[in-house]
């Protein structure tokens, strides 16, 4: 074959090459091939010798002729690939702003910590501090100081989870109280109080007990506080929990750390009062329990009795919550179960 049909069947075919290129990768390799320093044209150029001097001028001028060409072609080839590829992509990354966006999932608050954070807002509004406790707690601090010695029946409500001879899960945040009794400096300012927390009780676990649940302790001491004073906080915080139209009413009650010593119960609001499943058919529904500090309280954190006095209360934060929202089972606070848990959303404030 001569140099002009070598040439003529390189023109064809280059072009031909050129076409199938579909990317970039392929089309640069085309073009080492055609005008790349070893390429097809220059192996040409370097065959020169073999042409016959008359014909070398024309052999060179084709070859520079295609190579023009194969450029020309090759660029245009390239720009169509860079132009295609930027077109998917567009194409690609396309973004529907008409389409809905992507809901968040938003999280709530837990319903004992509504309960939780409303309180402690709505006594901090009354002058009471927000105090917290261990929650492994001392023998000391959970029975001795609070009036319950080694050999108090009363201990034997509340058969706890001891870590050592000494050291135990707290069966209640009473032991706050001490802790704070011992501290405080009552020629400053009296002392009013709230303590938040966890605590634990060996329990069957059931629809209405937990071996582990939320209390909240309250205390307020000074010089003539009386009774009066505490029957009205109580009235207050079952008004402001479970509204404004519900009456309450104050039983006899015994605990080792107040004397004398009540029950709160409030009307039903349920069936407001006339009987239904939820009172057990009393009207009445028990809240908490409360008193006035007993002597050996003060007297065991060092305050003298007979200059000051006091009263305090215990409630329950899960009894609170199952009451005001109506839950029928206190395990559902501790399973995290999304479904129960988001439908308190609404309570948060
Ligand atoms: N500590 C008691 C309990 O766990 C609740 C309680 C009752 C606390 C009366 C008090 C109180 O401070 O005065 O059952």
């Amino acid at each position: 074959m001569d140099l002009f049909d070598k040439l003529k069947e390189l023109h064809e075919q280059g072009l031909e090459e050129i076409k199938k290129a579909t990317d970039e990768q392929t089309l640069n390799k085309v073009r080492v091939e055609l005008v790349g320093r070893k390429g097809e044209l220059t192996k040409i150029l370097h065959s020169m010798r073999d042409v016959a001097p008359e014909n070398r001028r024309e052999v060179g001028q084709k070859v520079n002729e295609l190579r023009d060409l194969f450029n020309k072609q090759l660029d245009a080839t390239k720009a169509e690939i860079v132009k295609a590829v930027l077109v998917k992509k567009l194409e690609d990354e396309k973004i529907d702003v008409t389409l809905p966006g992507c809901e968040g999932h938003l999280g709530s608050k837990h319903p004992i910590n509504v309960i939780l954070d409303d309180l402690e807002s709505y006594f901090i509004g009354m002058g009471y501090k927000v105090v917290q406790g261990p929650e492994i707690e001392t023998d000391h601090y959970c029975f001795e100081m609070m009036n319950l010695p080694k050999d108090h029946p009363a201990r034997d409500m509340q058969a706890t989870f001891y870590i050592d001879s000494e050291d135990l899960l707290r069966t209640q945040t009473s032991g706050d109280q001490a802790r704070v009794l011992e501290k405080h400096d009552f020629s400053k300012s009296p002392l009013k109080m709230v303590g938040p927390g966890k605590v634990y009780r060996r329990d069957d676990d059931d629809a209405t007990h937990s071996h582990q649940f939320m209390q909240m302790e309250g205390l307020v001491v000074d010089k003539n506080v009386t009774m009066s004073d505490l029957k009205g906080t109580l009235e207050m915080i079952a008004k402001h929990v479970f509204g404004q139209d519900r009456a309450t009413r104050l039983r006899p009650s015994y605990f080792p750390f107040t004397e004398p010593s009540v029950e709160m119960d409030v009307s039903c609001f349920n069936c407001d009062g006339k009987g239904c499943p939820i009172c057990k058919y009393t009207g009445w529904i028990e809240v908490l329990g409360a008193g006035m500090v007993h002597p050996n309280v003060l007297e065991n954190a060092g305050i003298d009795s007979t200059v000051y006095g006091g009263f305090a209360f215990g409630l329950g934060l899960d009894r609170f919550a199952i009451l005001k929202y109506g839950i029928d089972d206190i395990r559902d606070f501790y399973t995290n179960d999304v479904r129960f848990l988001k439908q308190f959303r609404k309570e948060e404030n």
